[in-house]
């Protein structure tokens, strides 16, 4: 649907640059498709994603993520897609958007050899069926897209609304110039609609851009395809089909270091008493926020140790009360496959609860639940313990002992392909003596 979306790999290293828990506003300039709003948005509660774009499907979507519309006709070309929809009932916005969608499958074909006019044909007398695929793909990206606020208009402007220390600025704006207005061109003719205003921006004058936001002391990750003496490149990604992608980075590590608020928010629990356990209890996993979670690291955790905040937070019931909490976190080493566990904790010492929580971290449901809230991959679990002895008793048998280092363990676990109810009858089988 989007052409020019920042690869996942490269969206994954801004997660391991960027300690967003640190920032209020999140300014997502030139949005595109969305990936990376919806990547940050869904995965920092706290933090407020404002979205910015200027091309008409783009600038639709941001509108539907925050309950407005655009008004736009199709027209000429695309006359007989007003048909369409008028015959069919209950069309809403998001019929109309999706028929932008569908409608850039039908620009791919503009040119005028047979070859696509035969797909073009092809496209609308099939129209139904590519706006249907195209609305169902718009659905799941707004189910995923909790942005504060969205601005149709120049993101050099929208630049402007940021804030030192409280904002960073996100962008991948267009590396060719044109090149957008060039791939809206066939819906921009045949779709009558009020752009917002905007100057075509010019690849060449990126350093510009960037050194403007550093004269005003704000954070900022922005991606470009030129390599640029005087600016500070914070990662190069290589691919074969693609030209290379560097990574701007300002004030980041800075920011990095600054005081994380550790607010707790207290509630209401009973505990799991593992004396109570049948094989036929119920085990249910709760995604937590990270003051609730606080609120459980000071109970539960060593209170000598300055415990850092993660980014994903759970708790484990069994038959409705509190049995443990996990604490995950995107691997802070680069290693772009790796979950990193910061801590998972049992409400009781008793018949090996905590194996079955460090068990549950490393289910699939929980691993698949952060893959679909930060669109990225994961192949393992690591974690590392602070001890002195050889190995740790909670993670034998269930995890595997990677490395053993001075004062400390590294553990490593492949993602189980088991829901929570079923680890917990295996450690029930197994453990629960
Ligand atoms: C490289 S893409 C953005 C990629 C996006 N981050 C993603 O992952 O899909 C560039 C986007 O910038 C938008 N754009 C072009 N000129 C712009 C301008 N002056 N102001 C705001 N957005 C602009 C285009 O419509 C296009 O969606």
């Amino acid at each position: 649907m989007f052409i020019g979306s920042v690869p996942k790999d490269v969206m994954l290293q801004m997660h391991h640059i960027v300690d967003f828990e640190n920032y209020n506003n999140a300014w997502v300039l030139c949005s595109g498709s969305f990936r990376v709003d919806s990547s940050i948005s869904s995965t920092y509660e706290k933090l407020k994603v404002h979205s910015n774009d200027v091309n008409i499907l783009s600038v639709s979507i941001g509108q539907l993520a925050v309950n407005e519309t655009v008004k736009f006709e199709f027209i000429n070309k695309l006359a007989f897609v007003e048909e369409y929809l008028t015959s069919r009932n209950g069309c809403g916005f998001i019929d109309r958007v999706a028929s932008i969608a569908a409608s850039m499958q039908i620009a791919k074909f503009s040119s005028k050899n047979e070859y696509n006019q035969i797909h073009q044909k092809h496209i609308i007398q099939n129209f139904g069926i590519f706006h249907q695929k195209a609305k169902e793909s718009i659905q799941r990206l707004l189910d995923k897209l909790p942005i504060a606020s969205f601005t149709p208009g120049d993101f050099i402007e929208q630049a402007k609304k940021a804030r030192p220390e409280t904002d960073i600025v996100i962008a991948f704006p267009p590396t060719y110039k044109g090149g957008y207005e060039r791939i809206f061109k066939f819906v921009s003719e045949n779709i009558s609609w009020v752009p917002p205003e905007y100057a075509i921006f010019d690849p060449k004058t990126l350093d510009r851009f960037l050194l403007e936001l550093m004269d005003r002391d704000i954070s900022f990750c922005v991606y470009g395809d030129q390599e640029m003496e005087n600016l500070k490149c914070g990662g190069k990604f290589l691919s074969n089909t693609n030209k290379p992608i560097y990574l701007y980075v300002n004030n980041i590590e800075r920011s990095s270091f600054r005081r994380k608020s550790q607010t707790s928010r207290q509630f209401k629990y009973q505990e799991f008493d593992p004396a109570t356990a049948t094989a036929k209890s119920i085990v249910n996993v709760t995604r937590m926020d990270s003051a609730q979670m606080t609120f459980l690291k000071n109970v539960y955790l060593a209170k000598r140790i300055s415990h850092v905040s993660g980014m994903f937070n759970y708790c484990v019931f069994i038959d409705g009360k509190l049995a443990g909490g996990i604490i995950l976190s995107l691997s802070k080493y680069g290693d772009i496959e790796s979950l990193y566990v910061l801590s998972d904790f049992s409400v009781s010492r008793n018949n090996r609860l905590s194996k079955l929580i460090a068990m549950i971290a490393t289910s699939k449901d929980i691993v698949s639940e952060i893959e679909r809230r930060t669109l990225l991959k994961f192949k393992q679990l690591c974690t590392t313990v602070f001890t002195e002895k050889p190995v740790s008793m909670k993670y034998r048998g269930i995890w595997n002992l990677y490395s053993r280092k001075e004062g400390f363990l590294n553990y490593h676990s492949p993602v189980r392909n088991q829901s929570p109810q079923q680890i917990y009858i295996e450690w029930f089988n197994k453990y629960n003596k």
